[in-house]
């Protein structure tokens, strides 16, 4: 079965082919990251209207590269939620288009389970249940994956989603947007002890995360040090922040596992990208006989063939849409 997927839930404009969830044909993504970075973070409209320019030639192209011609295809899968509800509505009226010209069927994906799904593609022995963390510039979350399309949220954050924390004090330090891939640079050769910053309490739920308190302690550390004419050597401030966080995701992530007696932990999200994050949970996973799933960098930020492979476990339970399929900018997994 060949699924047509496309994502546009922020700033990339991705499609792919993929066959029976498992190989893919073709991944075309094209990024607006240039010209969202001079304004310092993504602008929703701006990013719509780049998804309008640029929808049908990646469709097109994504088509091409596989070889196949349109008619070939089972059905199209799109991004319904969340994500910005601009840049969703781009995909989902393409797909409805295509559906309607096609004759053929629309699979409504959510985005994080799609981020979830990811990490079957190089893990063939990968299959529910497991515990994933997924962790992206709007999200993190721990999440009980019962089945390839039944979840449970064990926790979340209750303010600032991690990659956006990393975005927030990049940003302070004057890199480029996004900076999460640059602090993960600078923190591999700085001290991750030289500066200690709060792990903040959440109440309630043990499992949930709160890092706006992190966020405000290393911004205020920069901010007082820049209005003493202080240097601060960011290489340290960036290991310290990383080494924070990570323990932060160990206290939350490693205990639930542990508790629960599960014994399998995916990665998901953009920050799963993080080569720090990565080292320190598979050293501990080792320790404590957990494996632990860390898909690709190239699997883990925004694409489309992770839609197409979660297009494939919600075809075979039947999750179709209806032509009202409408974007949906906040929708819990578990919902
Ligand atoms: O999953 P994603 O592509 O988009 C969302 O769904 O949000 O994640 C983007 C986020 C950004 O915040 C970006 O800075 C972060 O992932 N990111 C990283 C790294 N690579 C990407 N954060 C930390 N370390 C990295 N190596
Ligand atoms: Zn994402």
């Amino acid at each position: 079965m060949k699924i047509l997927s496309i994502e546009t839930s922020c700033d990339e404009t991705a499609a792919a082919i993929v066959e029976n969830g498992n190989n893919v044909l073709s991944s075309v993504i094209l990024s607006q990251i240039d010209i969202h970075k001079k304004y310092g973070g993504v602008v929703p409209e701006i990013a719509s209207r780049q998804h309008c320019e640029n929808i049908s030639s990646v469709t097109l192209n994504a088509i091409e590269k596989a070889k196949i011609s349109l008619n070939e295809i089972d059905a199209i899968a799109v991004t319904y939620a969340p994500g910005l509800v601009g840049a969703l509505l781009v995909g989902i009226n393409f797909a409805k288009g295509l559906s309607l010209s096609l004759n053929k069927p629309v699979i409504p994906i959510h985005h994080i389970k799609a981020h979830i799904s990811s990490a079957y593609l190089e893990n063939k022995d990968l299959s529910p249940p497991f515990i994933a963390m997924v962790m992206s510039g709007g999200h993190t979350h721990i999440i009980e994956v019962t089945s390839h399309t039944m979840f449970n949220i064990i926790g979340q954050t209750v303010d600032d989603a991690i990659g956006e924390v990393y975005d927030k004090i990049a940003r302070s330090i004057g890199l480029s947007y996004p900076g999460g891939k640059y602090i993960d640079e600078l923190a591999q050769t700085g001290n991750p002890f030289a500066y200690k910053f709060p792990k903040p309490k959440v109440k309630d739920n043990k499992y949930n995360f709160s890092f706006s308190g992190l966020k405000t302690a290393v911004i205020n550390l920069i901010h007082n040090n820049k209005q003493k004419n202080i240097n601060i050597n960011i290489n340290d401030l960036s290991a310290s922040f990383q080494h924070t966080i990570c323990e932060i995701i160990e206290d939350k992530l490693i205990s639930y596992v542990l508790e629960s007696n599960y014994n399998k932990i995916v990665l998901a999200g953009g920050v799963a990208c993080n080569s720090g994050i990565r080292k320190y949970l598979s050293s501990i996973c080792k320790s404590k006989n957990i494996k632990i799933y860390t898909p690709s960098p190239y699997l883990c930020t925004d694409n489309a063939v992770m839609v197409g492979i979660q297009a494939f476990y919600e075809f075979k339970a039947n999750n179709f849409a209806d032509l009202d399929l409408n974007a949906i900018p906040y929708l819990p997994i578990d919902s």
